[in-house]
């Protein structure tokens, strides 16, 4: 596996592979890998790309009082990590590669971030999309790949994407779960193993709010306040959000009749959890 902290070294090994007839395949990370954004490599893979994976903890999508300074960091495992699963090449680089002055130049993100995390932590999709951006402009990759653990940071790429006329095929891949259910995250090592019990309720609730809705519930109201009662009455975990929303634009609904997510953000202590599922998709055909 090849490693780098540089575009400039990035780009010359990128220019060789395409030479040489390789597409690119794209993973953009913040490290401290699982086996989440592993079936993102596995998935990547697939394509027969050339597969770059980047680790970068990016300042820009975390708020004033967000964990940026504790988000957990390992590179050296990530890399061994990575190279098992066959990743060909590792970009980590440092904030003063990726951001050498202060920035001045934003994607804006419009109408999909005024709701869910969008709301919750303003500047953070604006962070995100700029970020990935950058990153798509340095690797140029044919594909890239994005996990359905965050449902709205996918829509709003493709979106990007779709707006800015990029040349990439973005990719989703569905939520890596535990055994028991618990969505994996950089952020459930800081999950006490009472938390860490208690944040089953998030998948629990979902796969509730799924059976009601298979039982022939279609308010989305009655379906978020079984959410609020289910996770008030069962855990301590404080809602941040609890939500039913059209599955392809993120907008309000009232009565479920096409593909919705059921999206949950929920804090343990101080730790901030999220996790969807979509319902409604055999709906559509
Ligand atoms: P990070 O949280 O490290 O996630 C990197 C990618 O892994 C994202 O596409 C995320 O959706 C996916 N992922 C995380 N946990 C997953 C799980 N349990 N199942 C499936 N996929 C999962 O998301 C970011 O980093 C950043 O915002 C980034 C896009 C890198 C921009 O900085």
């Amino acid at each position: 596996m090849k490693r780098t902290s540089y575009i400039s070294e990035l780009r010359e090994m990128l220019a060789l592979e395409r030479s040489r007839g390789r597409k690119i395949a794209l993973i953009p990370t913040m490290g401290y890998l699982h086996q989440g954004h592993l079936a993102l490599v596995e998935r990547a893979k697939q394509t027969g790309a050339f597969v770059v994976l980047s680790i970068f903890i990016n300042p820009l999508q975390f708020g004033p009082n967000e964990d940026y300074a504790n988000y957990p960091r390992d590179v050296e495992r990530d890399a061994h990590l990575v190279e098992a699963a066959g990743v060909d090449a590792l970009f980590h680089p440092t904030s003063e590669e990726m951001y050498p002055s202060p920035m001045v130049t934003f994607v804006e993100v419009g109408q999909l971030d005024t709701v869910l995390c969008g709301a919750k932590r303003p500047g953070h999709f604006r962070g995100v999309v700029t970020v990935v951006c950058k990153l798509f402009h340095i690797v140029q990759p044919d594909f890239a790949f994005f996990g359905q653990k965050d449902y709205q940071q996918f829509l709003i790429i493709q979106r990007m994407v779709r707006d800015l006329n990029l040349p990439i095929e973005v990719c989703p891949v569905p939520i890596v779960r535990e055994h028991d259910g618990l969505a994996l995250s950089s952020r459930n090592i800081f999950l006490t193993s009472e938390q860490r019990q208690q944040a089953l309720i998030l998948s629990q609730s979902l796969n509730e709010a799924e059976r009601l809705w298979r039982a022939g519930e279609r308010s989305a109201r009655v379906l978020e306040r079984r959410l609020r009662e289910q996770i008030t009455r069962e855990s301590q975990g404080v809602i941040d959000y609890a939500e039913v929303r059209n599955a392809q634009d993120l907008s309000e609904v009232t009565n479920i009749e096409s593909p919705v997510v059921i999206a949950l953000a929920v804090r343990f202590g101080s730790t901030r959890l999220i996790d969807n599922k979509v319902i409604g998709v055999e709906a559509r055909v």
